[in-house]
């Protein structure tokens, strides 16, 4: 590990060459969306509102350009078009969210929306009739606002709310779907919305509760996976798994105190939830730490639940490949120990201190940095971590601003394809599939329309939405087909 930082930085300074190996034919190259960034028709056809809904409508100066979603990219109307654009681009599949508030308006099982199944029927149908696998998120953050009044994922009823929604898409979505995935970056979810926030993805609840939606989520998560096993895989024949975010952490330098703040910053950010899923239990540091803490705060019991032998059984094992989101890195070093405060912190919790070198290339969102190479190191940290598990990179991607720096978004997608080949041939690690955050430009949350991460652009002036397509997506499209990075391969 330490051996191949080095030589990685190394190869950085030297400067690196594309890999010139082709991918395998069964390499998956995929878009991916969510439903409340492109769908807009807030209200139609049944849909009930979102919390995001909701809390943009109360106040939408929570959105950087005060702009909402009840519109986006209007593909709830124009997704046969979205389809025609990943098809020029020979995509294999689409990874896309289905919006709870369509299927379930009242949030619970029961009353089951005919218009909102019908909408993902249609579109799926047309995926397929363009030789598009579907991946389908059954939860990207957008939360049915009536189960938010009862606390959303701080409810221990979220869980079974959790599974009978994921229920009701195994039913009718499972003939034509293989790949699915329970949640979309929980950490983004329960620090954004339910912590003291480190991303800010949804709209903060007071500081508190970050573990118990930690907690909640990985139950809900392996209940439907159980569900998905026990009741559907043997005719359905697919796969499941959770998309979880993280960036490269890796030591600021080679000292013992590094290495180990490096390491804990990984295990709380990503192993608080790959290792009860993975390996059975939160990794051992995470439980030590929030305990210590949690005592110097004057409480009788850990902020960390811990779960019951049967639930460590009943939660270790459900996954059937590795999926990541993954955009850029840090560099990490050890701290002091901080002083307990009130409320608490996730940031103290960790106890080290983590920063993005002034040098790295910058784009228009503050945590992206450019650095493909970091990608190597962490595939290997899962991978020796979890067992070598199938990776799918379910997210990466280049945020610019309006519009332009697309040679930069060119040549963040061709490096980091190039690092995972690299990673792929010479470390062993199995990687599956890639996928491009995002197909086209749409509703970045709180920052509205103002970063664009699109391989297509999306003129937001007019109520078309016009569609254009940048030269990274020709780019992509090209790698799709050819299977390879560069003019020729070997
Ligand atoms: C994380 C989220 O999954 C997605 O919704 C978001 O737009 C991108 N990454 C970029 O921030």
């Amino acid at each position: 590990m330490q051996f191949i930082v080095i030589a990685l930085i190394l190869q950085v300074c030297l400067g690196q060459d594309i890999n010139d190996n082709s991918f395998p034919d069964d390499f998956m190259f995929g878009t991916a969306t969510a439903a409340f960034q492109i769908e807009g028709a807030w209200n139609e056809d049944g849909k009930s509102p979102s919390n995001w809904d909701v809390d943009i409508h109360n106040n939408n100066s929570i959105v950087a350009d005060g702009n909402n979603a009840d519109i986006a990219c209007d593909s709830y109307h124009k997704y046969k078009e979205d389809v025609a654009m990943m098809k020029a681009m020979n995509m294999n599949h689409y990874r896309f969210s289905i919006a709870w508030t369509r299927i379930l308006p009242n949030g619970y099982g029961g009353e089951v929306n005919q218009k909102g199944i019908n909408y993902y029927k249609n579109l799926i149908k047309e995926l397929q009739l363009n030789d598009i696998q579907p991946f389908v998120t059954i939860f990207h953050w957008d939360l049915p606002q009536t189960l938010q009044d009862y606390g959303g994922l701080l409810n221990d009823s979220f869980v079974d709310w959790f599974s009978e929604y994921s229920t009701v898409l195994f039913r009718h979505f499972g003939d034509d779907v293989k790949w699915w995935i329970t949640f979309n970056e929980p950490q983004s979810v329960c620090s954004g919305g339910y912590g003291a926030g480190i991303v800010p993805p949804l709209i903060k609840s007071p500081a508190i509760g970050e573990y118990q939606c930690v907690h909640n989520l990985i139950k809900a998560h392996a209940k439907a996976w159980r569900i998905y096993d026990q009741q559907f895989r043997k005719t359905q024949k697919g796969k499941v798994s959770i998309s979880l975010n993280t960036h490269s952490h890796l030591p600021a330098t080679d000292s013992k105190e590094n290495r180990t703040a490096a390491e804990t910053q990984q295990l709380f950010q990503l192993g608080i939830y790959a290792n009860p899923i993975y390996l059975g239990d939160y990794p051992e540091i995470v439980k030590t730490r929030i305990a210590a803490r949690s005592k110097a705060e004057g409480r009788s019991q850990s902020r960390l639940p811990a779960f019951t032998r049967d639930e460590i059984d009943f939660i270790r094992g459900t996954y059937d490949f590795f999926a990541l989101n993954v955009y850029s890195a840090y560099l990490v070093n050890s701290i002091a120990e901080p002083p307990v405060t009130d409320p608490p912190s996730n940031w103290a919790d960790i106890g080290v201190n983590t920063y993005q070198p002034d040098d790295w290339e910058k784009t228009s969102a503050e945590h992206i940095k450019v650095v493909p190479w970091t990608i190597r190191p962490l595939l290997n940290w899962i991978a020796s971590h979890y067992n070598n598990p199938g990776i799918v990179i379910t997210e990466n991607g280049y945020p610019s601003w309006n519009g332009d720096k697309d040679d930069r978004r060119l040549y963040y997608i061709k490096n980091y394809l190039s690092y995972i080949r690299t990673t792929m041939e010479e470390d062993g690690v199995k990687v599956l599939g890639y996928t491009v955050w995002t197909l086209l430009d749409n509703f970045e949350w709180t920052s509205g329309f103002t970063q664009k991460f699109g391989l297509y652009e999306v003129d937001f002036k007019t109520l078309k939405r016009t569609r254009t397509p940048r030269p990274s997506s020709i780019f992509y499209g090209k790698v799709s087909k050819t299977r390879c990075l560069v003019e020729k391969c070997k």
